[in-house]
């Protein structure tokens, strides 16, 4: 059945990077269906461009500021939220990036520090509002590019992307996603609270930013639109043929097998375990 014009009245979402691409497109899209949504964003400006006339619109859309490349930041927007006594039944881990080589302002590799550390912090302080707010979900923004990571090299993590491109920072940050999602299923199992990573497909957005100009515009001509690309993110955060799935692996709408190394819960117990400590949380 097609979703009805107001099928998410009542619920509220948080977006990560909802300012731009596959992020705006699914902030949009939840909140023209009549959700609360949050676009959590690292330039407020950007997000309210996105938010404004979603909200003049008559949604409910408002941006909530979120640095992911820094800690403090995400502890504050996980505050700010919290004080708003909301429930939350969406957390859409989005945001991400690609191409560069630095450190997050706490001495962290870029790619994994935002990708995976920042929004591995976010998820667990907003772990109690989650629970609390059941049946809720978790949606993690991975990539088809976890295939290109053969594991997690732990001791590389406080230094700056080596590889070209840091294409194989970024693999090992959408491995993280990934392992993320089913150590979460294992952990938070019986809490209402559902996790479910995805593959957006070949998507023409700011990702490619960093590829000289004449090739991105080449390129992106045979990408799938951002509108295409929201379409598994909206149906693994809503679909509720997936009420209760958990910890599964999505593509085109549809469950898909992750690579081998992405469903060895020895790693994914790990990457939990070493992220903790990372991010100073509590074991
Ligand atoms: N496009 C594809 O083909 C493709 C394929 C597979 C997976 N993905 C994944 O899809 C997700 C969305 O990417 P996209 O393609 O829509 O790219 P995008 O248009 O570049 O959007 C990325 C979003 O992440 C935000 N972001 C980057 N660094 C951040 C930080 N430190 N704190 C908070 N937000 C930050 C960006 O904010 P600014 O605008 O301020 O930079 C932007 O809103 C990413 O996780 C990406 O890995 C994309």
């Amino acid at each position: 059945m097609p979703p009805t014009a107001a099928d998410l009245a009542g619920r509220t979402f948080i977006v990560t990077g909802a300012n731009s691409g596959i992020g705006r497109v699914t902030a949009a899209t939840l909140a023209e269906r009549g959700a609360q949504v949050f676009l959590a964003c690292r330039s407020v400006g950007k997000g309210e461009a996105v938010a404004a006339p979603l909200r003049a619109g008559g949604a409910k859309a408002e941006v909530l500021h979120l640095d992911l490349a820094d800690l403090a930041s995400v502890r504050g927007a996980a505050a700010t939220f919290l004080a708003r006594d909301l429930p939350l039944h969406g957390l859409i881990n989005n945001a991400g990036l690609a191409g560069t080589r630095a450190l997050t302002r706490d001495g962290f590799e870029l790619t994994f520090g935002v990708n995976h550390l920042g929004h591995f912090l976010l998820t667990r302080l907003l772990e109690a509002r989650l629970r609390a707010s059941a049946p809720a979900r978790v949606v993690n923004v991975a990539s088809g590019a976890h295939r290109s990571a053969k594991g997690i090299d732990f001791t590389v993590l406080r230094e700056p992307a080596r590889s070209p491109g840091a294409l194989r920072e970024y693999g090992v940050s959408k491995l993280a996603n990934v392992l993320f999602t089913r150590e979460l299923a294992r952990r938070w199992a019986g809490s209402g609270v559902t996790a479910y990573a995805l593959h957006p497909g070949v998507v023409a957005t700011g990702i490619w930013r960093r590829l000289p100009g004449p090739l991105r515009w080449l390129i992106t001509r045979f990408m799938i639109s951002p509108e295409e690309g929201a379409g598994t993110t909206i149906f693994c955060a809503t679909a509720p043929e997936l009420a209760g799935v958990s910890g599964r692996y999505y593509d085109r709408q549809g469950e898909s097998t992750p690579s081998a190394v992405a469903q060895d819960d020895a790693l994914a117990a790990r990457l939990w375990d070493e992220s903790e400590k990372l991010v100073g949380l509590p074991p």
